[in-house]
């Protein structure tokens, strides 16, 4: 097949180089942006006078045709062609004769492939912000169905403070409320329309860059030429949410698999989303949050390899850009399928609040409120701390607990134990008291419920 430039040339491409050179077997998902790009941009040659109305009109009804036919499927698209704009355009011109070849005024793939690129972008990000208010959704009605159910809290692993389920919850909650508002930083810095910077200079037409802009949504213009076509910082900032996103999800999955283990038996999943084994017929995997958790990875190194073709790429356009569309679609595609599962996941997911009740009777996780009794009472909170430790040994060496343990042995080492001692250590106590914002205790877990609420 001739190339569109095929002018200067006096021999055909290699047909290895024509494949290695080809993009459209991956750009070709972004044939909605690239019409409704190229629909804008005829509008305003046509509006400038630099093609006629006439010609405007006809390009983008033959577009319209186009997009209809790719929607439906009647058309589909050449894996001859090199990218999807000279796709669209050399069906445009097949389907609208000469008129056709005009729409090219004032414009280069460079900057069409800029637009497209981030039109993508802004798409696609504004769908993962819905789905990860699903998230939040979910997390927030799973809070509030187990706000008072007492688990332990950990640090290194080790039963710490008592904290509620749905404090807990809340904490994954405010990570993926910040992730959202990462995106959104993102989209509104890279809303700015490349569109009009031609291949790298500008151009000789009387073009109106802000009237393609408005009309694709943007909020004003790429000011510089050689930088609306050069850069894809927008595309390593919305990685990086992404990425950071996966961080989060992936720390829930792995709460996720250790609370389903037999060990820790805090969640049953739903049959829905957990699979079994071949051999072993007592087994029921987590596998979605352990997939959940593997597949960070991969956005990982796909915001890695966005910044390394990035890395020393002298201005302006360079082919290696072609490079950023897989990365960035394959974090997309990524985390839009561990959303679609984690979230139901979450959902249907029951919580044994017994087995956390259970868990956090165990381990002395109210030595810090009993050192508090005391200190309540005047003792210097070191002093206290150390009396609680040898309480805590004293408990250990007798196979009992803080609760059990009696008011003599209490007495033996401060004179300011008493029976009150035995209603400051009731974990639903511990968990009432922390009063202080941000805390476990009720009121402060209702106002962050609250809140999420607000921002979905
Ligand atoms: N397929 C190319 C890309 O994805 C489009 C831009 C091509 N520009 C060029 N000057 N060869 O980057």
């Amino acid at each position: 097949m001739d190339k569109m430039w095929a002018g200067r040339f006096q021999k055909n491409l290699d047909s290895a180089a024509d494949d290695f050179n080809s993009s459209i077997r991956f750009d070709s998902r972004m044939y909605w942006q690239d019409i409704q790009g190229s629909m804008a941009h005829a509008a305003m040659l046509g509006a400038q006078g630099i093609i006629s109305q006439a010609d405007a009109d006809a390009i983008i009804a033959g577009l319209e045709g186009i997009r209809a036919d790719l929607d439906s499927g009647a058309l589909a698209f050449d894996m001859a062609a090199e990218d999807i704009h000279m796709f669209v355009e050399a069906e445009l011109t097949k389907r609208i004769g000469d008129v056709g070849k005009r729409l090219h005024t004032a414009r280069s793939r460079n900057d069409q492939v800029a637009l497209d690129i981030r039109l993508y972008l802004r798409d696609e990000t504004n769908g993962l912000i819905g789905q990860l208010k699903e998230l939040l959704c979910a997390l927030a009605d799973k809070a509030e169905a187990h706000k008072s159910a007492i688990m332990p809290g950990y640090t290194h692993m080790q039963r710490a403070q008592p904290v509620t389920f749905g404090h807990h919850l809340m904490a994954y909650a405010m990570m993926f409320a910040r992730d959202i508002s990462r995106m959104k930083d993102a989209l509104k810095r890279m809303n700015e329309s490349p569109l009009g910077c031609c291949a790298l200079a500008g151009t000789t037409y009387k073009t109106d860059r802000m009237a393609v802009a408005r009309a694709l949504g943007f909020d004003g213009i790429a000011l510089n030429s050689l930088d609306g076509v050069a850069d894809r910082d927008f595309g390593v900032e919305l990685l990086a949410a992404y990425a950071l996103t996966m961080t989060h999800l992936s720390r829930f999955s792995e709460e996720i698999v250790l609370w389903a283990s037999w060990e820790f038996k805090f969640v049953e999943l739903d049959d829905a989303y957990a699979t079994g084994s071949s051999i072993m017929p007592q087994k029921k995997n987590p596998d979605m949050a352990e997939l959940v958790r593997g597949k960070t990875g991969r956005v990982y190194g796909d915001l890695m390899a966005l910044l390394t073709v990035l890395k020393g790429l002298p201005l302006a356009y360079n082919k290696d850009m072609q490079e950023d569309k897989e990365a960035l679609f394959d974090a997309i595609d990524t985390l839009k399928m561990c959303l679609n599962v984690f979230t139901p996941m979450i959902a249907t997911m029951q919580a044994l609040e017994g087995n956390m009740r259970r868990a956090a009777s165990n381990g002395f996780i109210n030595a810090t409120d009993c050192a508090d009794y005391l200190v309540k009472k005047g003792m210097p909170f070191r002093s206290a701390y150390k009396i609680t430790g040898q309480l805590v040994a004293e408990c250990i060496e007798k196979h009992t607990t803080l609760e059990e343990l009696p008011l003599d042995a209490y007495r033996a080492h401060s004179e300011l134990f008493d029976e009150d001692l035995y209603d400051a250590i009731r974990l639903e106590t511990c968990v009432a008291k922390r009063i202080s914002e941000g805390g476990t205790g009720l009121a402060s877990v209702e106002k962050q419920i609250a809140f999420i609420r607000s921002i979905i």
